[in-house]
């Protein structure tokens, strides 16, 4: 299938200026991002079990209208057509995740075969579409079995998953070059055990931190065991989200709650994934709360085991103050305040703020704290009210311009220095957007989740001719 849509003409925005993005080389890699269950559906089907999404989107209250996974984009049955989609636009790389509890019902014991089957059929279609696959592990659908035996707070959790990453690893080895661990640890963790505003919905602060450093154990545990098993050099990494977290003053106490917010949002990982040691004003933080990293011997080691890239998906910058509104250092609990603070920045459907210069700091930053690491944009895009004309056409100017400010942003940082070496917008299509249900539209592609119909959007024809621009310098 060709894309075809009215005429854009001078809309799809690529005018003559001298735009940073084409400072981007030739090389660089571009590609369209999802997630198993924002749209696989087929919740139920080839042996597939339940994982914690499943159980949470069943629990009233928690999202959005009570939506789910158990049809989602029906992209299990409609597979080879959103392969031909995807290379229609012109991306040369899909990354997807894997549905764990799909390919190990109830996360233990041998693979399900007809599960396996499907990301086979997925790779093998990809390929024959000169489209390459870049496999995501883990996109927090937890088989709920292990949630019932404690979850991430749980070290044996650990030891499954690396057991899970093994029997996708041994299946695809032979075709995936490219493997992504975990994606954004910080959200399973943090909004899954610390906030419970996603799935398994625990509040327990104690056991976010455990489950933090269980993620990284298992990140590293399979990462040795595949770089172990491999009969070719291969990309292994992880995906962390990340933005900058800047003081809303001068003050201490702002100062001291950006400082936390970066800590816990972006060096309790990096630095025990590259330096192998947690941050010590992390751990005195903890400490000061009564909570302890449940850290064993040797454990350092496995989790800095060597990656060869590392995922980064940027939404927006932020900016934290250490008082609440009336100037309170300290909440009901007695532990200290990190208030975000809005600056004023236009904002997408998520409410959140449009800051691409942060994403230029930040990367410049990354660069600069963990050298020697290259990067690619594994994540990148934006919800808004998307207003289809009467053939269901989108002219989304808003996501184009956000993508355009965005793409620059990176080939900003590029220019200062940063190793980055690809780009993929998130996300192909309309999908499932977790406690915000199916409200929100990422997708350079319009879902129709009526008739199930593919419609894409200008940004995917601005993004396809973007890409096309660059590759032809
Ligand atoms: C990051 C997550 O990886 C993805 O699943 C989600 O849809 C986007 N952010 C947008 O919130």
């Amino acid at each position: 299938m060709e894309i075809t849509a009215p005429t854009v003409g001078a809309e799809t925005g690529t005018g003559e200026d001298l735009d940073p993005i084409d400072t981007l080389p030739a090389s660089f890699r571009w590609g369209v991002a999802t997630s198993a269950y924002q749209i696989e559906g087929a919740h139920n089907e080839d042996g597939r079990t339940l994982s914690i999404w499943d159980t949470y989107c069943r629990t009233p209250g928690m999202v959005h209208n009570m939506d789910n996974g158990d049809v989602a984009c029906d992209h299990y049955h409609r597979m080879p057509e959103d392969v031909e989609l995807i290379r229609s636009l012109g991306v040369d790389t899909y990354r997807f995740s894997v549905a764990w509890p799909r390919v190990q019902p109830g996360g233990r014991g041998p693979a399900n075969p007809a599960g396996l089957g499907f990301y086979d059929r997925l790779v093998d279609e990809l390929l024959g579409k000169g489209v390459d696959p870049w496999v995501t592990l883990y996109h927090w659908d937890l088989p709920q079995e292990l949630e019932d035996e404690g979850g991430w707070p749980v070290r044996d959790t650990a030891y499954r998953f690396a057991d899970y990453a093994m029997l996708v690893f041994d299946q695809l080895k032979d075709r995936v070059q490219t493997w992504t661990t975990l994606n954004e640890p910080w959200c399973s963790a943090m909004l899954g055990y610390a906030t419970g505003r996603q799935a398994p919905g625990r509040q327990d602060m104690p056991a976010a931190i455990s489950a933090v450093h269980h993620l990284l154990l298992g990140h590293g545990l399979a990462t040795q065991r595949m770089r172990a098993a491999a009969a070719r050099p291969l990309e292994l990494g992880i995906t962390l989200n990340m933005g900058t977290s800047d003081p809303a003053s001068d003050s201490d106490a702002d100062r001291a709650a950006a400082r936390r917010a970066d800590g816990l949002g972006v060096r309790i990982y990096l630095d025990p994934l590259v330096h192998g040691r947690y941050p010590a004003d992390v751990v005195e933080d903890l400490a000061a709360r009564g909570i302890r990293i449940p850290i064993r011997p040797g454990d350092l080691g496995v989790i800095s085991a060597p990656i060869d890239v590392l995922g980064v998906n940027f939404y927006s910058g932020h900016v934290f103050a250490g008082t609440d509104e009336n100037g309170n250092k300290e909440d009901t609990e007695g532990n200290p305040v990190e208030r975000m603070v809005l600056q004023g920045h236009p904002v997408t459907d998520m409410g959140w703020e449009i800051v691409p210069t942060a994403f230029t700091r930040l990367l410049v930053r990354l660069s600069q704290d963990y050298p020697g690491l290259p990067m690619v944009i594994t994540e990148n895009g934006s919800a808004f009210v998307d207003e289809p004309d009467t053939a269901g056409f989108v002219r989304d100017h808003d996501r184009v311009a956000y993508f355009q400010n965005h793409i620059s942003a990176v080939a900003m940082a590029r220019s200062a220095g940063a190793d980055i070496r690809g780009y993929f917008a998130w996300s192909l299509m309309d999908n499932f957007e977790w406690s915000y249900g199916y409200e929100k539209r990422f997708g350079i592609v319009r879902v129709d989740y009526e008739t199930q119909e593919r419609i894409p959007k200008q940004s995917a024809l601005w993004y396809r001719d973007t890409i096309r621009r660059v590759r032809g310098h």
